[in-house]
């Protein structure tokens, strides 16, 4: 059956309950091989699964693509995507905010295959009109960015690019499906971490890769199938679960970010807010024009000794101290504290940025810890 809301798209779609026995969670395949291959199509857990094929569904039709390929962690489908664009010798340009990870892959591994990234700051078409060169295989976005959630303009890059046989790539983790399709924007593949939102429980690593039919099954194909990179069906179930509440998760999400960046960006001990979602954010328009809402995930420069805000976060009641984003829970981070102008230039950040991923706590409890740990500082 076929569902145009995507609320109803993560509730139903591919929960083919006539194939399950009538069972309204479909059950998980846990299993390497399937026999009898003439009947079903199924061979090889590493090619093709049940349960994680309803995933793939779902991702597809929320992401307005063809089709969607789920890989066992948000890099493992950054790494394979990447690795379908390029080719020895492959010039790739990429905003200096990306993930560190994504960063890590292009400026330290990319590099054995003759391959060259060039990191722009990712604002203006003209970064990346300047930088391309005729050996520019692949534009690689990010929007938001990570830690300073900068914008690139999705639309215009991708008919950039397409002008110039260039692929592109963007990382959609931040806004999630729900609130931006790069796909429908013109972008050739679109990749996740589904270990943030998507999962949304903090207890699921997983990653996922949408595009056309065509450059999926060339990515399942090859990449997915030879490096290995692929989904478990317990984690494809757990994945099935989170995405059946991501509407409501992100609803909330948002409603306390908005609250928390309001928050921040009127205390006298702020400098500055990073947050798509506020009139202030300087690219506010873009993101208008091409997101439908923002998420929980959100930065800001304390004014302060770094060692006195690191101290003061630390010991936060609600926002743990601890990497990663996108689950239940709320989490705090530091970056680029005390370090050097080099440091942060080189980390693209403007100085020492405090990070927090608003969860679905009570609003009001989020505010008064974020109060407790300023006024520490
Ligand atoms: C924006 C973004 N993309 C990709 C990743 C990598 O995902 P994973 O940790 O699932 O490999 C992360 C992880 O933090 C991320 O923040």
């Amino acid at each position: 059956m076929d569902y145009k809301n995507k609320e109803d798209i993560c509730a139903h779609l591919g929960d083919d309950y006539s194939r399950f026995l009538g069972a309204i969670v479909p059950p998980i395949f846990q299993t390497t091989l399937f026999t009898n291959t003439d009947k079903h199509g199924y061979v090889y857990t590493r090619v093709s699964n049940p349960t994680t094929e309803i995933v793939e569904g779902k991702i597809a039709a929320l992401e307005e693509g063809e089709a969607a390929k789920c890989f066992s962690s948000g890099m493992a489908a950054i790494s394979a995507a990447i690795m379908r664009a390029v080719r020895t010798g492959s010039h790739v340009i990429c905003p200096i905010t990306v993930y560190g990870g994504t960063k890590h892959f292009l400026t330290d591994y990319l590099p054995r295959f003759q391959v060259e990234t060039t990191f722009v700051p990712g604002d203006s078409i003209e970064d990346f009109e300047r930088a391309i060169r005729p050996n520019t295989h692949l534009i690689y976005l990010e929007s938001p960015s990570s830690n300073l959630f900068a914008l690139q303009d999705l639309q215009a890059l991708a008919q950039l690019a397409r002008e110039r046989g260039i692929t592109t790539i963007a990382d959609n983790t931040w806004a999630t499906p729900l609130y931006q399709n790069p796909l429908a924007l013109g972008i050739d593949m679109v990749v996740h971490s589904a270990s943030k939102y998507l999962g949304g429980h903090s207890d699921v690593t997983a990653g996922a890769a949408a595009g056309k039919s065509s450059i999926m099954n060339e990515l399942a194909g090859q990449e997915r199938q030879l490096y290995g990179a692929v989904m478990d069906p317990h984690s494809s179930w757990l994945l099935l679960r989170g995405i059946r509440t991501l509407p409501v998760r992100m609803s909330q999400h948002q409603e306390s970010a908005m609250k928390a960046a309001r928050f921040l960006e009127a205390h006298p001990k702020v400098e500055r807010v990073f947050y798509p979602g506020l009139p202030s954010h300087p690219q506010y328009d873009l993101g208008l024009k091409q997101m439908t809402g923002y998420t929980g995930l959100l930065s800001f420069m304390p004014i302060g000794r770094p060692e006195r805000i690191i101290e003061a976060v630390k010991s936060m009641r609600y926002f743990q101290f601890g990497p990663s984003w996108g689950g239940f829970e709320s989490l705090v981070m530091t970056y680029g504290m005390g370090a050097s102008k080099e440091e942060t230039d080189r980390m693209g950040i403007p100085g020492g940025l405090v990070r927090i991923s608003v969860g679905l706590e009570h609003a009001e409890s989020l505010l008064e810890d974020l109060e407790h740990a300023l006024s520490k500082i």
